[in-house]
């Protein structure tokens, strides 16, 4: 497998990250084939290499390989003690997870480094994001900061599923982008689930990846951002108490 170090160096220790640039092919479970269903061919290679990624990412958390269907909102299916993400874009495929009882929830994201297609931010961005974009996009640079918004807010999604079982649109939360730390935070405008028995606490090697709001119930999520070699990434894991 190509070696890919771009979660690896935005993720903490404890989350098991397998990437790669190259299709893998690995026999499917009864289950993953069912989840699949009549697939069109770049669908088949997306999955069944995250699959593979997937499978590494357990190996290195001491585990054995186990089916990841997709349960019926498209979520990853995990097996029990394990949380995940997943994400393939392009030439890039990934697998983020790690334990239950260390991290509460993962959401990665990965998105080639090109502007959105015309129209897009008007439905991905709120108002209050609009003069942040428009201020970054001000300064020299190389990344494209609406794809990065949009990255971000699918990160969001990844990891608040998992725990809400809800939808949340890109209305529902205002993403404020660290262009210096390499982080953005998103507040939710919407009701979060309760986190009272879940209080997330901060890591020496990853103080800000774990930090949220804490309260009754979850406020936003930090995350943190990488753009390497075309590919954007955004990653958030929210740590156990
Ligand atoms: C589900 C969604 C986030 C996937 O993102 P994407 O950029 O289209 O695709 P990616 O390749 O990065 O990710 C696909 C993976 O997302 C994961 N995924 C799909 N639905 C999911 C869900 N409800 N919860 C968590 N993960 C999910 C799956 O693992 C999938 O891979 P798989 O089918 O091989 O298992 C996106 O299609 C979507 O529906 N977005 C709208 C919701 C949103 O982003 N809201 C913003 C809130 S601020």
């Amino acid at each position: 497998m190509a070696r890919v170090e771009m979660l690896e160096k935005i993720l903490p220790k404890f989350v098991a990250i397998v990437e790669t640039r190259q299709d893998i092919e690995v026999e499917l479970f009864p289950e993953e084939e069912l989840a699949l269903g009549m697939a069109v061919p770049k669908r088949i290679s997306e999955f069944t290499t995250a699959r593979a990624c997937a499978r590494a990412a357990l190996r290195k958390l001491g585990l054995p390989a186990a089916p990841i269907p997709n349960g019926e909102r498209g979520e990853p299916e995990w097996p029990i003690g394990v949380v995940g993400s997943i994400t393939h874009c392009e030439h890039y495929r990934a697998c983020a997870v790690s334990h239950a009882h260390r991290v509460l929830t993962l959401g990665i994201d990965a998105e080639p480094n090109a502007a959105l297609r015309s129209g897009l931010i008007d439905d991905i961005a709120r108002p209050e994001e609009l003069p942040m974009l428009r201020r970054l996009a001000s300064e020299p640079s190389e990344i494209h900061w609406d794809r990065l918004l949009f990255s971000a807010k699918e990160s969001v999604y990844k990891a608040w599923f998992p725990l809400a079982r809800r939808w949340l649109g890109f209305e529902d939360a205002i993403v404020e982008i660290d262009p210096k730390q390499g982080t953005f935070h998103a507040k939710l405008l919407v009701e979060g689930p309760s986190l009272a028995d879940a209080r997330p606490k901060a890591t020496r090697d990853m103080p800000l990846d774990t930090s949220v709001s804490t309260g009754a119930s979850l406020q936003g999520f930090t995350g943190r951002w990488i753009v390497d070699d075309g590919i954007v990434a955004t990653a958030i894991a929210l740590t156990q108490r």
